[in-house]
């Protein structure tokens, strides 16, 4: 039988696997043909105009992460170290033997990256904290007892009034960010700022399980007070913490990874469960990230109510989603289709927007395994939900790479274990969603992509489905993009003239903007498209998995050479838009 690669999405970070062939493939090449499209094309009505335009003030621009991309470790003169540990310090060494501690070192280039994205013409730029950086020592957190994880108690300095006590801020940090967003605001580019984009400070990680611990949100609380407080008369754009989806389940979620961020052991196949296991034994986790979100936005309010912050300044929860799609228009399949979604999307999304996780969603887990509850009484339960809802945030901010194909099929899940990502051995390993619901995307068979099928009227069915649910908040694309591979035909083809071709990224790149257009003509309030990434950077373990509009010769003194895609996405910027047929 003929291998296939089968994907699991979870955003951008993607698991693959290689799954014996299975006939479910018939029936999605049987829906494409009947639907009389060609595979994943965004339906634009023939009546459209030739040029898809947008408005002057949409906000064109791109996305990194601190961990990802900075560098900057440690100070090159005198070692001294510029940042604290934080876990992926550790996954990394762990899983690949890579590091962070230069990245696309983006703390000392920074002038030539902010030039190249005014040369493009990009209006805004996200980009995150570095928490462990912002507070090297204590996270922001005062801490009795020293920095002996053994021994240290994180324990608030009230004072008489019983109000909270603020450690002050890593000032050589707070200058590097503040000349960042200076550097940005001279070529008049808006920061977008991430408050939490998964480089936990590893104390926290090793001290109380991150996210397990409710205690989680309120020193989360305080980090995001203390950084809105030094940039928040500066940054009109704020999201808060970055993909309730990926982080709670699959990253803090792998379970062979100890409580001082070593990982355990490899991959055990014996030790394998599917991904409505992970989401079981997370409830908390994710309840823990949802709610520090809305922590987070009700301090920004209060801020902004006072004139601590800028009066027009606004802020939202990045959610990594894509909604899926029936395998073929079979009602089983519709149904397996729907299920999927109201769970999986609507874990993250109900809560923030409607005060409510998706019903009977707590009763499936609990029936799958006991322990799959939420640690919290009916009371508290209540009034989380209730804070949630009134802390929503001002927009929604929505990270999306592709979606995956579902089906009530059934099939054979044997497989050899396989992943893209060599540190995350835990993941789900059949893409068997609630027993019988199956994930049968066929991703990109062909190519080394790192992400999923190429999809962009996935990207508008997500836009549609959001903003509905979401009670019709503004939406901002914060993260779209294609990854590749070193080696992948489809991937980066650097010439000899130092140019660098990518035709594959710029093509999801066209399509991703037209299911945008879609959306907003079909009445979606969008403000905003993210590529996902500047610079290619660290993928999480790796530097040969690039996303970057801009090659990184990471083996020549990280030499940067724009691609094909960034020189395309300078003139859709230039144009405001692009032609319909392209
Ligand atoms: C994450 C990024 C990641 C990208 C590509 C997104 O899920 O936010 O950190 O690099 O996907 O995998």
């Amino acid at each position: 039988m003929k291998k296939k690669l089968l994907t699991f999405i979870a955003s951008g970070v993607l698991i693959s696997i290689f799954l014996t062939a299975c006939n479910t493939g018939s029936s999605t090449s049987k829906n494409k043909a009947e639907s009389g499209l060609s595979a994943n094309d965004v339906v634009i009505p023939a009546n459209a105009p030739d040029f898809l335009s947008f408005d002057d003030d949409f906000l064109w621009g791109t996305a990194t992460s601190a961990f990802q991309i900075e560098g900057g470790r440690f100070d090159p003169e005198t070692g001294e170290e510029l940042r604290g540990q934080s876990m992926w310090d550790r996954i990394a060494k762990t899983a690949s033997g890579a590091h962070g501690d230069v990245a696309s070192d983006q703390y000392h280039r920074y002038k030539e990256d902010v030039k190249l994205m005014a040369e493009a013409g990009m209006k805004v730029y996200r980009f995150s904290i570095s928490w462990p950086r912002l507070f090297k020592d204590t996270s922001g957190y005062p801490v009795k007892g020293g920095t002996d994880w053994s021994t240290m108690k994180f324990v608030p300095e009230l004072d008489d009034n019983g109000d909270y006590q603020p450690v002050a801020p890593n000032a050589i940090a707070v200058q590097y960010y503040r000349n960042l967003i200076n550097e940005l605001k001279y070529y008049d580019i808006e920061p977008i700022i991430t408050l939490f984009h998964w480089d936990l400070p590893l104390m926290l990680y090793a001290f109380d399980g991150g996210f397990d611990s409710r205690f989680i949100v309120e020193m989360f609380q305080e980090y995001a007070r203390a950084t809105f407080k030094e940039f928040g008369h500066e940054v009109k754009y704020w999201t808060t913490l970055n993909e309730p989806s990926t982080y709670p389940l699959l990253i803090q979620g792998t379970k062979n990874i100890d409580k001082q961020g070593w990982i355990l052991s490899k991959y055990d196949t014996k030790d394998k469960f599917g991904f409505d296991d992970y989401i079981g034994a997370s409830l908390d986790r994710v309840h823990n990230y949802l709610l520090s979100h809305a922590k987070a936005t009700s301090v920004f309010k209060e801020m902004r109510s006072t004139g601590d912050i800028r009066s027009d300044a606004e802020i939202g929860l990045t959610i990594d989603m894509g909604i899926a799609k029936p395998a073929s228009d079979h009602p089983e399949d519709i149904l397996a289709t729907e299920t999927y979604n109201e769970f999986k999307a609507g874990l993250f999304v109900y809560p923030v927007f409607q005060g409510r996780y998706p019903d009977k969603l707590f009763e499936t887990f609990k029936n799958r395994n006991s322990d799959y509850v939420l640690h919290l009484s009916d009371e508290q339960l209540a009034d989380d939900l209730a804070f949630m809802k009134n802390n929503s945030g001002d927009f929604v901010a929505l990270n999306y790479y592709s979606r995956p194909v579902t089906s009530r099929a059934t099939v054979d899940t044997s497989h050899a274990a396989g992943t893209t990502w060599g540190w995350a051995l835990a993941q789900p390993d059949d893409g068997v969603f609630l027993d019988d619901i199956m994930v049968v995307d066929e991703g990109a068979e062909d190519t080394l992509m790192t992400n999923g099928e190429y999809d962009p009227q996935g990207l508008y069915d997500t836009l549609m489905w959001l903003y509905e649910r979401s009670g019709n908040k503004p939406i901002i694309i914060t993260e779209v993009g294609a990854g590749f591979v070193d080696g992948d035909p489809y991937g980066d083809v650097v010439t000899s003239n130092n140019r660098v071709h990518d035709y594959m990224r710029t093509r999801y790149l066209k399509g991703d903007i037209k299911a945008c257009w879609q959306a907003m003509e079909d009445g979606v309030e969008l403000f905003g498209f993210n590529v996902w990434s500047i610079l290619d950077n660290f993928e999480w373990s790796f530097y040969n998995r690039r996303f970057g509009l801009i090659y990184v010769d990471f083996d020549n003194d990280l030499e940067r050479i724009p691609k094909d895609s960034y020189y395309f996405m300078q003139s859709v910027i230039k144009n405001g838009g692009l032609d319909k047929v392209n």
